[in-house]
């Protein structure tokens, strides 16, 4: 049987420095096929409201939504490790948080994401004490959309960069047990993996990191509209969907992917 991957495992590959891939999976199939290409971290995102939804962004997904595909993706017999998406406005206070991710776990998650920076110390916290592994989502966090103006990069100017770095170390302090930097310069996000001892997961952050992660539906070239600089359609030289799934991850375990084409 294999080994399921745990926290500890994405631990120990981040000290023997072998990178590994993660992917958004919503439903029982698709991360079926995910698990049997190797990739070893499955995220139910709340981008599920835009690429299964039909939203304009992720703020209209609930937390009901996020059970039941938590639920659909747990079924499926995987050794991934999977994390689920706090939503929008579930972490209003910690017994709302507490709860919203207590319901979570219960349907099959290992992780809890949650958005946001420094502010999320306590709550950060009040999870890890109470045995739910935390990944803090940082940089272009899609939730804020409409603060932040657009979906853009994160951290260019030395202010914000600095801010950052000082919110990821506050956060692992707080008990974190993973970051993920989504939109931020490449060289912003080999600092903040150097400050720091947890695993750090990227997406559009570069390939200084421990981790990589794309939305299923981008890397599938199912992207409606024009996609991201930091995707790669890895369905274009695939003959199949479980191919697709095992160039990705072969890519990010070489360190073929990302590409400096895909970086900021
Ligand atoms: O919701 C999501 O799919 C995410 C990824 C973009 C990391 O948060």
């Amino acid at each position: 049987m294999t080994r399921p991957i745990t926290i500890q495992t994405l631990n120990e590959r981040r000290s023997t420095g072998q990178p590994f891939s993660c992917l958004t999976a919503y439903d029982a199939t698709m991360a079926t096929l995910a698990g049997e290409a190797g990739i070893e971290v499955l995220l139910i995102g709340d981008s599920l409201g835009m690429v299964l939804q039909g939203h304009a962004s992720t703020l209209p997904v609930t937390l009901d939504d996020m059970i039941y595909h938590t639920r659909c993706v747990a079924r499926a017999d995987t050794a991934c490790l999977i994390m689920a998406d706090l939503p929008f406005m579930t972490n209003t206070t910690t017994t709302q948080t507490l709860r919203a991710a207590g319901l979570l776990m219960q349907s099959g998650a290992h992780v809890i994401k949650i958005e946001g920076e420094a502010w999320l110390a306590e709550t950060v916290t009040a999870l890890a004490h109470r045995g739910v592994p935390v990944c803090v989502h940082m940089g272009l966090t899609p939730q804020s959309v409409n603060a932040l103006g657009g979906y853009r990069v994160q951290g260019r100017d030395t202010g914000r960069a600095d801010a950052m770095l000082e919110a990821a170390m506050t956060l692992e302090q707080a008990g974190a047990s993973a970051i993920l930097l989504e939109c931020v310069p490449r060289a912003l996000a080999a600092r903040i993996r150097e400050a720091l001892a947890v695993p750090v997961i990227g997406i559009g952050a570069g390939p200084d990191v421990d981790g990589q992660i794309l939305v299923m539906h981008d890397m599938l070239g199912a992207t409606t509209g024009r996609p991201p600089k930091f995707v790669k359609n890895f369905m274009a030289e695939s003959d199949s969907i479980s191919d697709a799934f095992r160039a990705y991850h072969e890519a990010v375990t070489t360190r073929r992917f990302p590409a400096p084409e895909h970086c900021f």
